[in-house]
């Protein structure tokens, strides 16, 4: 097959260029190559989707499958079907749990109740950076998706996803955090659930897909488990010999000015039990059209290698400092 990647430098697009290649595809990535460099044997075409008719060189151009991972911009979304859907086949758009409504409820389906899509911002135009518009602006470009490209149209709405090129710091915080060993901070939330993907088998499925023409709309992730088990499983793999895990109280860490899920002073993956549904999603149907995922521990030795090309002692953008934790620690 003839396969696009809107983007494919970085991260999770960069996975589904690579998992193309793996197959066997003539693969081209269309991006500025701000983020890096796509994968062995893919092209790359510079673009800015950010300028006007930056698109239009591949205008005619005949793709058997495009895959498309615009974050927050319906703009972007609606100038590639414009430019790229007469004369494409299969159409993937990877978008976000997020765009769920009601993050309480565990064992939410694909049909579970959505947010209002955000079709007046600025994001029908340009990038919208509101976190808060997150979601909605993923539903207004699934919308749009689904609108032009019809049964031909893959949404796949991604899961916490880690893996290597991750530069969200959540689950690799994990993974360095274990290796370097010593007393280590973990919340201590019985039940807490959690659900992740390794960008490498959301990629693989997401072109075995576009290969057999599958279309529909799915949750990316794979199937629920524990944040207990989760941690447990990273430690087993990576975890240096003198590691002693200190599980601490929700209230404690809250008490102690600890955040949740991401973020600076923040212990990645925990969630309050009013978002504990976004973390049990009920992946039944992705599972029936074929995707597969990976053990753990196979996705913590990865993310630990990348951890090591980024630098295990740099700045992060999610978890607890050394110092931070040591204080806590120190006060438990
Ligand atoms: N991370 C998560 O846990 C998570 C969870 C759920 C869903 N998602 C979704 O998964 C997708 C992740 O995509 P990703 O890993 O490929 O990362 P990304 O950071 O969203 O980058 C996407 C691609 O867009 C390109 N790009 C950025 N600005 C551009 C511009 N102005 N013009 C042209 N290309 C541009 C980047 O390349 P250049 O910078 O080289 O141009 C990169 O290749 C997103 O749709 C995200 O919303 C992520």
């Amino acid at each position: 097959m003839r396969v696009l990647v809107l983007g494919g430098t970085v991260f999770c697009s960069r996975a589904i260029a690579a998992a193309a290649r793996r197959r066997g595809h003539d693969v081209v990535c269309a991006a500025r190559g701000a983020s890096g460099a796509p994968p062995d044997g893919a092209a790359l075409v510079t673009i800015d989707r950010n300028v006007p008719g930056s698109l239009e060189p591949l205008r005619g151009e005949r793709f058997d499958a495009v895959v498309d991972v615009a974050t927050m911009s319906l703009g972007w979304v609606r100038d590639a079907l414009d430019v790229l859907a007469p004369t494409s086949g299969h159409w993937t758009f990877v978008s976000s749990i997020n765009a769920y409504s009601d993050t309480t409820t565990r064992g939410g389906t694909a049909s579970a109740p959505l947010l209002e899509p955000l079709l007046e911002s600025p994001a029908v135009d340009s990038p919208d950076t509101d976190p808060n518009a997150y979601g909605a602006i993923k539903l207004a470009s699934e919308d749009a998706v689904r609108a032009t490209t019809g049964d031909r149209a893959l949404v796949v709405r991604g899961g916490l996803m880690c893996g290597p090129g991750d530069v969200m710091d959540r689950f690799g915080y994990w993974a360095d955090r274990f290796a370097r060993g010593g007393r280590v901070v973990v919340p201590d939330v019985p039940g807490h659930p959690a659900q992740i993907v390794d960008v490498r088998d959301l990629a693989e499925w997401i072109m075995r897909c576009a290969e057999a023409g599958t279309g529909g709309t799915f949750d990316g992730t794979a199937p629920a488990t524990t944040l207990a088990k989760v941690l447990d499983e990273v430690a087993g793999a990576v975890g240096a010999p003198d590691l002693e895990v200190v599980g601490l109280p929700a209230e404690t860490l809250a008490e102690a000015g600890v955040g949740v899920w991401a973020g600076p002073r923040s212990l990645p993956l925990w969630l309050p039990e009013s978002h504990w549904g976004i973390a049990d999603r009920d992946v039944t149907a992705t599972l029936a059209a074929g995707f597969t995922a990976r053990s753990v521990a196979d996705t913590a030795r990865a993310a630990l290698e990348w951890e090591k090309t980024l630098g295990l002692d740099r700045d992060r953008r999610a978890g607890l400092t050394p110092e931070e934790e040591a204080s806590l620690l120190a006060s438990a």
